[in-house]
């Protein structure tokens, strides 16, 4: 058995996406990080994610690529060699990040050298590929499977290629991306890509393109490195706190989520010992936390949940919590709990923790459904993760009684808040199996309780 590593903490997505990790990072790493010295890392994903931080001014910024532990001031932001990065909507970002936490942001945030190459090309791609198959429709536009696809064709672009800028290699790059999509039917350099700002830009012509790489290349450099050896002395010193901030959730796993709404990236925990290239196992991180929404749950893309909620109550919620992609702005579907669902992204996942976001979200009167179990044919059975297996199971739901939302937007204690709230979580964490290390009680930074910290 792997030996627990003290002050290490990991946090996924334990459903669809979208939970709310950013938050719950952020407020985790800001009471760390006065204590301590903190190490934030994210291993998954690129600008596919969108973590909402909200500031007690009001004030929101969604961050896509950089994890939200970079809003702690003094805390170490290294982003993996599992990620894929896109240079320009990283450094808008880094600049919106700069604006409200100033210029020390610069010397916090470290890219692996190894970390994989995401840019225009791969978005005009995407989006030339949705007109062709099914399974890019939900996708994020961000050009995130086809970045991972370099991988596995031998000809991934990485992040330390920006630092030594080797032309050639780039337009081989362009070029293989044009005769593609040139075999699609389309044009590279007149197609329009999204960009984080909300914009769409031209890919241009060859030159256009890298020209606009080499001067992303030199803002980018100085962030670019070895991360390797820093890392491996950082792990073995038990004084440093650790927090693995992962992007997207285990229901969208390319082998364990629903096609085709599934991201290419590893979102298991698992996925930290790759991009760490095994210096950090899973099983040493003391807590592995699945995030998940209290008392429903919520996706954006086409799966039908077999726990999707009346449009009453399911608008309702959308609205009150707010529930349109951070990336996309797509209305999210919103479904019941489904227990058996949970169970199995917990187990795949390597979860040993959650978190319950959301806590608030009840409405007086309109007990809480959750679904237990699932039938077919009056049999029980497991989830299992193809759409026609789910369009036949059955739910078996139960009902547990709601509770006063005002006393837990107040409540600053485990004690304070209302007791049929701490039933309710009680039923979750021993459906689940798992104990729960903390809660969120509304929007605002502050409204988080630590159960066990
Ligand atoms: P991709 O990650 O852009 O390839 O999109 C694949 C699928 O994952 C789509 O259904 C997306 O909506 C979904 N997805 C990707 N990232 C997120 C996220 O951060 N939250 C929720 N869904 C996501």
């Amino acid at each position: 058995m792997a030996k627990v590593r003290k002050n290490s903490f990991a946090f996924g997505g334990g459903a669809f996406g979208d939970e709310g990790k950013g938050r719950v990072v952020d407020k985790f790493v800001s009471d760390f990080a006065k204590k301590k010295p903190v190490v934030v890392y994210r291993d998954n994903g690129g600008s596919n994610a969108g973590h909402t931080v909200e500031f007690e001014s009001g004030e929101r910024l969604a961050l896509h690529q950089l994890p939200s532990g970079v809003f702690v001031p003094k805390a170490i932001v290294l982003l993996g060699r599992g990620m894929v990065l896109h240079p320009a909507d990283l450094l808008a970002e880094i600049s919106q990040v700069e604006s409200i936490m100033g210029e020390e942001v610069k010397n916090r945030v470290q890219i692996d050298e190894m970390a994989v190459l995401s840019l225009d090309t791969h978005r005009a791609f995407e989006a030339v590929l949705k007109q062709w198959q099914e399974g890019g429709r939900g996708a994020t536009g961000r050009g995130i499977a086809p970045a991972y696809a370099d991988i596995l064709l031998r000809h991934p672009l990485r992040a330390s290629d920006l630092v030594s800028f080797d032309k050639e290699k780039f337009r081989a790059h362009f070029r293989f991306y044009a005769a593609l999509i040139s075999g699609l039917g389309e044009k590279l350099e007149s197609l329009l890509v999204p960009r984080l700002t909300g914009e769409k830009v031209l890919v241009g012509t060859e030159k256009e393109f890298l020209d606009r790489l080499k001067e992303e290349s030199s803002h980018l450099a100085p962030y670019i490195g070895e991360t390797f050896e820093k890392l491996k002395k950082n792990w073995v010193d038990e004084k440093v706190v650790f927090v693995f901030e992962k992007a997207q959730g285990v229901g969208l796993d390319a082998r364990y989520g629903v096609y085709p709404d599934v991201t290419a990236s590893d979102v298991t925990f698992r996925g930290i010992f790759s991009s760490t290239e095994g210096i950090v196992s899973p099983e040493e991180i003391a807590v592995r936390a699945a995030v998940i929404k209290a008392t429903y749950m919520s996706s954006v893309g086409s799966r039908n949940l077999p726990t999707e909620m009346e449009e009453s109550l399911a608008s309702r919620i959308r609205e009150d919590a707010h529930e349109y992609g951070a990336t996309t702005k797509r209305p999210r579907g919103i479904a019941y709990l489904d227990l058996p669902a949970l169970k199995f992204f917990a187990r795949v996942g390597e979860v040993n923790a959650l978190v319950l976001t959301h806590l608030d979200i009840v409405y007086p009167g309109v007990p809480i459904k959750v679904c237990t179990a699932y039938k077919i044919d009056g049999q029980e059975v497991s989830y299992r993760p193809y759409q026609s297996f789910l369009d036949k199971v059955r739910p078996q739901y139960i009902e547990l009684p709601s509770w006063d939302c005002r006393k837990v937007s107040q409540a600053k204690t485990r004690e304070e808040l209302p007791q049929e709230a701490l039933n309710f979580l009680d039923f979750i964490s021993r459906e689940l199996g798992l104990p729960i290390v903390m809660v969120t009680t509304g929007p605002k930074r502050e409204q988080a309780i630590l159960f066990n910290p």
